[in-house]
C-alpha cells in the first residue's frame, strides 16, 4: 500500500490555533517507551495493542499528548533506534493497523501522538545498506552511508579516530562481494547502526517522504533522534576523543566535527515546510545534546524544529542557585527564537531522576548503575524528585514525563549483568552498563503476574520486586501519593494556565528556596537542609508532600501557592 491511498480519511481532528498559541508551546507530553509500557500478548515484551488498552492512564494522569519511542521493523540491537523499515510495524509490536488504531484511539481521547523518527542511521538489516555491502565499493548503494577505503599499507586502520557513542571505534570494516577485506563504514553508535549521509539527495528525498507517509496516517508530529548529528565536517577530520554517552558536548574539546554542524539546519527548514503543509499544528522536537542553550536555540528558529529537549535543565543538580541560572538561561534562549522552553528530567537513556536525586548533588553518576556500585538514598531521592517535578511543572512552556515517573519509580540499581540489553554494556567491555535500569516494565497492579505488565508473569527485563508497593492500583485515590501529586499537579497547571504563563523570579526568601511566580501562582522549592518559614498570607494549593507544619516549609519541598 502507498501513503496516496490511505492519505484520505487519516489526517487530525485537531484545530488550528492562532499562531503563537499553538498545542506544542504548554503541553504535557509523555514518553511511552513501547517495549516496556504494556503487553498485550504475555510475550514480555510490551506492545502497540497493549499501549491502546492503557491510553486511558494518560486522560486520567492528565497529559496532551504521546510520544512513543520506536515501533518500527528492527532487530532491536538499540532497541529499536536501529530501524530496518521505516513504513512498518516489528511484528513484536503489532502491525500498522495497530498503529492506525492507536492513532485513531488517542486523538478520540483527545490525546496527541507524536512518533520518533530515526534519520542518522539504519539498521544493518535496512534493505539500503544490504545492497550497499552487496553491491561493493564506489557505487551509489554505498553513497548513501560513510563509507571510506582505510588508512595503512592494505586498508587495515579506520579512516580517522572517532569513537562510537557506545564504545570502541565508530568504524567497522566490511567484507566485500569477492570476500577480501574491505572499506569501512561509520557508525556514531551500534556496529548495527550505519550512519547515512547526508549530503546524499536520495536520503534527503527518503526522509521527507517517510515524514509524510507518518503525517498522512495522522501522526501529530516527530521527536527527532539524534537531531545534531546528520551532517558530519567536510573531510571527516580527526577527533581523537572519547565520548561520554549522549554528551552532545565536552567543554574541554571543542565541537565534535560529527555534532552540531552547520548543515543540519537546512534539513530542518525543508522538515518544517513539510510539517507546516499539514493541517492541526503538527510538532517536530530536537533531540539534541547541544550545549549550551543559546546553540539549542538555533535548532528552533522560526522556519525549523518546534521544540527541543532542554538537557541542560535534566542535568541540572537539586540546587537552587543552579536552577536559577539554567532556567533563566533556558527561557531567554527560547526568548530570543520565539520557541517555548521545554522542561525535562527523566527519559529512556539516564538515570531516573528519582534514583539521580538519591545521591549527594552534584555527584558525578555513572552511566547505568549495577549492584556493586554505590547505591542511592531511595526515601530522599523520591522526595526530591516530587519537589523537582513540581517544580517542572510550575515552570512555563512544554513539560515531558517519562512513562513510571507519575508512579515515583526508582531505576532498577540491582538488575543482574546478564540480563542486560543496551548495547553499551557490551560495547564499552563492561565498564558502563548502561540505560536498561531505566527500562524495566511499568508496574500497574501489585497483585497480578508482572504487576500487571502483562497477561503473564514474563518481562523482558526483570521487575524489582519493591515495586509492587509503587504499583497504579496502589497509589491511585491515596491523597499525597506520587501519581495523585502529578495528577493533581497537572489539572493546577491547566486550571492555572502555567504552559501558557511569564516566569518572575521572586526576592526575599533564603538563598537555597528557589521563588518565582507564574501568572497568580508562587512556585516555593527549599532544596536546602532547614525548614523555612512560610510568610503570612500564603495560601498553599498544592505540596509535593505532606505539610506538617502548616507555615513550613520543610527541606527538600515545592509548594504551589495563592498570595492573599
Ligand atoms: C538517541 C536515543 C537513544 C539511542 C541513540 C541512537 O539518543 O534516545 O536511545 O540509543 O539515539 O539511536
Ligand atoms: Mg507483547
Amino acid at each position: 500500500m502507498t501513503s496516496e491511498i490511505l492519505q484520505a480519511d487519516a489526517g487530525t481532528p485537531f484545530p488550528e490555533a492562532e499562531p503563537g498559541h499553538e498545542w506544542w508551546r504548554s503541553a504535557v507530553i509523555y514518553q511511552v517507551y513501547p517495549r516496556s509500557w504494556a503487553d498485550s500478548d504475555g510475550d514480555g515484551v510490551g506492545d502497540l495493542p497493549g499501549i491502546i488498552s492503557r491510553l486511558p492512564h494518560l486522560v486520567e494522569l492528565g497529559v496532551d499528548a504521546l510520544w512513543l519511542s520506536p515501533f518500527y521493523v528492527s532487530p532491536q540491537a538499540d532497541a529499536g533506534y536501529d530501524v530496518a523499515d521505516y513504513r512498518a510495524v516489528d511484528p513484536v509490536f503489532g502491525d500498522l493497523a495497530d498503529a492506525d488504531e492507536l492513532v485513531r484511539r488517542a486523538h478520540e481521547l483527545g490525546l496527541r501522538v507524536v512518533v520518533d523518527i530515526v534519520p542518522n542511521h539504519t539498521s544493518d538489516e535496512h534493505e539500503w545498506f544490504r545492497a550497499a555491502l552487496a553491491a561493493g565499493p564506489g557505487g551509489p548503494e554505498r553513497a548513501r552511508y560513510l563509507f571510506r577505503d582505510g588508512l595503512g599499507e592494505h586498508g587495515e586502520l579506520p579512516p580517522n579516530s572517532w569513537r562510537s557513542v557506545f564504545g570502541g571505534p565508530a568504524w567497522t570494516r566490511v567484507t566485500e562481494p569477492d570476500g577480501t577485506p574491505g572499506q569501512w563504514y561509520l557508525h556514531l553508535f551500534d556496529v548495527k547502526q550505519p550512519d547515512l549521509d547526508w549530503t546524499n539527495p536520495q536520503v534527503r528525498a527518503e526522509f521527507v517522504s517517510i515524514l509524510r507517509f507518518w503525517l498522512d496516517r495522522g501522526a501529530d508530529g516527530f521527536r527527532i533522534d539524534v537531531a545534531h548529528g546528520l551532517v558530519k565536517a567536510p573531510g571527516l577530520p580527526e577527533w581523537d576523543h572519547e565520548l561520554e554517552l549522549l554528551e552532545g558536548s565536552d567543554a574541554r574539546f571543542s565541537r565534535p566535527p560529527f555534532w552540531d554542524q552547520e548543515g543540519v539546519h537546512e534539513i530542518y527548514r525543508e522538515w518544517h515546510r513539510v510539517a507546516a503543509e499539514y493541517a492541526g499544528d503538527r510538532v517536530l522536537v530536537a533531540e539534541a545534546w547541544v550545549d549550551p542553550p543559546s546553540r539549542i536555540a538555533r535548532y528552533v528558529r522560526e522556519d525549523e524544529l518546534h521544540q527541543s529537549f532542554n538537557f541542560s535543565y535534566l542535568v541540572t543538580p537539586w540546587r537552587a542557585d543552579d536552577l536559577r541560572t539554567v532556567v533563566t538561561a533556558s527561557l531567554e534562549a527560547m526568548d530570543a527564537v520565539g520557541a517555548p522552553t521545554t522542561w525535562v528530567l527523566s527519559n529512556h537513556d539516564v538515570l531516573r531522576h528519582s534514583t539521580r536525586f538519591g545521591f549527594p548533588p552534584g555527584t558525578k553518576l555513572p552511566n547505568g548503575i549495577g549492584a556493586d556500585d554505590p547505591q542511592p538514598d531511595v526515601a530522599l531521592g523520591l522526595r526530591r524528585a516530587r519537589a523537582a517535578t513540581l517544580v517542572m511543572f510550575g515552570l512555563p512552556g512544554s513539560a515531558y514525563v517519562y512513562q513510571g515517573e507519575e508512579l515515583g519509580l526508582p531505576e532498577h540499581t540491582t538488575l543482574p549483568d546478564d540480563v542486560r540489553q543496551d548495547p553499551t554494556w557490551v560495547r564499552s567491555a563492561n565498564e558502563h552498563r548502561g540505560r536498561d535500569g531505566c527500562r524495566v516494565p511499568i508496574p500497574w497492579e501489585a497483585d497480578a503476574p508482572s504487576y500487571g505488565f502483562g497477561p503473564t508473569s514474563a518481562t523482558w527485563l526483570p521487575q524489582p520486586e519493591a515495586w509492587r508497593e509503587l504499583a497504579l492500583d496502589v497509589q491511585r485515590g491515596v491523597p499525597g501519593s506520587t501519581y495523585e501529586t502529578y495528577r493533581a499537579a497537572l489539572a493546577a497547571r491547566r486550571e492555572h494556565r502555567l504552559g501558557e504563563g511569564r516566569l518572575q523570579w521572586v526576592d526575599g526568601y533564603p538563598a537555597d528556596v528557589l521563588a518565582f511566580r507564574n501568572g497568580d501562582v508562587l512556585v516555593l522549592a527549599n532544596t536546602g537542609a532547614a525548614a523555612v518559614a512560610l510568610p503570612d498570607g500564603v495560601e498553599v494549593l498544592l505540596a509535593s508532600e505532606p505539610l506538617n507544619v502548616a507555615d513550613q516549609l520543610p527541606a527538600d519541598v515545592t509548594v504551589w501557592a495563592r498570595e492573599r
